[in-house]
């Protein structure tokens, strides 16, 4: 298998290959964010760069300049410092950086300003990151109106400025089988973490001991953050789409729903399993979870090459509208109700979502207007839900407060689909017989 540095470096001759001629494409590494005085937050690399690069480090720019002869790759990076790598850890510095990182060259950070527009000059097109973050914008524009005061003497300052998301948005949905194979690792850990909160589960804990958990199994697993803040919605906390505050009381007859995923190598994992706090399923909860569990499960089968990408969304309308119409929460005629979108009263998200290094990671999902098709290598989540508020006077009060999503990570292959994300019990059966296990198990 290939290493992640080998892996940067077929990247970045892929997307020079591609960049139009006479051109520089300029990245910078993510700023490391003061928390307080002289605290910072944990520090999480620009996927971007991450992706060009492999490197982890803040205070670095990556240039990449297709034909030139001393060099097409040239970083900028922090030197080695023997006071700092004492209170903040070992730096790489340019020297090392050239052999680790497989570039040509590198440089001080310190010494950008003096060396870099000399690299743009000569170039008719810059592409950056355009509009995401203004001190970067502003730097560029700093760095080019240098060239620009020498034109007089000559010097020739670029006259495009190209956005450089695209090529490389395209080149990240396409997963190569190293990203997979982390992909599947990130599934794997977060899989085993809903099992274990699932494990303890029961009626009087709080949301965040369940919390404690996936944490406890991300960490003790090598991941070193989640993928996003976790989700732990017990009982109607669960009707609220991005709950994060993790910290009501579970509830006797509630359902939880848990949507958590750990990053892995930079790589997120997203699942969300939902189930009953007390271990059994009421009547009302069963019928509403197996609507869902049918809609993702025809989803997930609708995904393979070829297939648009809204198709398996589809697919979640139709079953949830059939079964909200047969459970009598909607009333009417099933198409008539698809087209008029009465099924968002109680399912107001999409089905799905591109997955990758970022949870909501990058990509079109439309080309020319139209829904882009699925191609091998692209990695989609599957995840339909059923909300039904608490105060929704519209339905019968049994259904009111009762939140569902089930959310798996599925790779489209060359014959079909793989779930990344399989290992948490799902089926209502799965569920309840996995959770009384786990009593019996505790009692004993
Ligand atoms: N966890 C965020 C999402 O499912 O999209
Ligand atoms: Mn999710
Ligand atoms: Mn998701």
């Amino acid at each position: 298998m290939t290493s992640i540095h080998e892996e940067a470096a077929r990247r970045r001759k892929e997307l020079m290959q591609q960049m139009e001629p006479d051109s520089i494409a300029l990245l910078s590494a993510a700023p490391q964010c003061t928390r307080s005085n002289d605290t910072e937050y944990p520090y999480r690399q620009n996927s971007d760069f991450y992706y060009l690069t492999g490197f982890v480090e803040h205070d670095a720019v990556l240039a990449l300049i297709p034909g030139r002869e001393q060099g097409e790759v040239v970083l900028f990076c922090q030197e080695k410092d023997k006071t700092r790598e004492l209170w903040t850890g070992v730096l790489t510095g340019p020297e090392q950086a050239v052999s680790r990182l497989l570039i040509d060259d590198a440089f001080p950070i310190g010494d950008i300003d003096d060396i870099l527009p000399g690299l743009i000059e000569g170039r008719q097109r810059v592409y950056y990151s355009m509009g995401k973050d203004s001190r970067w914008d502003q730097r560029i524009m700093d760095w080019v109106n240098v060239i620009r005061g020498k034109a007089r003497q000559g010097a020739h300052p670029p006259g495009e400025f190209l956005v450089l998301d695209h090529l490389l948005n395209e080149m990240r949905l396409i997963k190569s089988p190293l990203e997979i194979k982390l992909m599947e690792k990130a599934g794997a850990i977060s899989a085993q973490a809903h099992k274990r909160a699932m494990a303890v589960c029961r009626p009087g804990l709080h949301e965040y001991h369940l919390e404690a958990e996936l944490l406890h199994e991300f960490v003790r697993s090598g991941s070193r953050a989640p993928a996003y803040n976790n989700i732990v919605a017990g009982g109607a906390n669960a009707c609220i789409l991005h709950y994060v505050e993790n910290t009501a009381v579970l509830k006797d007859g509630d359902l939880v729903l848990i949507d958590a995923g750990c990053e892995f190598d930079y790589y997120a994992a997203d699942i969300t399993r939902t189930f009953p706090v007390n271990g059994r399923f009421s009547t009302q909860q069963k019928a509403l979870y197996e609507i869902v569990l049918e809609a993702q499960l025809q989803a997930i089968k609708a995904v393979k090459p070829g297939v648009a990408w809204d198709e398996p969304h589809n697919v979640t309308v139709r079953i949830i509208t059939e079964g909200l119409v047969r459970l009598g929460l909607l009333q009417g005629n099933v198409q008539e109700l698809i087209s008029r979108g009465a099924y968002k009263a109680f399912y107001m998200h999409r089905a799905g979502h591109w997955l990758g290094i970022d949870v909501h990671d990058v990509g079109d999902y439309k080309i020319d207007d139209k829904w882009r098709l699925m191609e091998p290598g692209m990695v989609t989540t599957i995840e339909p839900g059923i909300y039904v508020a608490p105060d929704n006077m519209d339905v019968d009060s049994k259904w009111r407060g009762i939140g569902i999503r089930i959310e798996d990570d599925v790779l489209v292959t060359r014959t079909g689909h793989r779930i990344l994300s399989a290992g948490a019990p799902k089926t209502v059966e799965e569920i309840e017989s996995f959770m009384a296990q786990a009593r019996a198990q505790a009692v004993a």
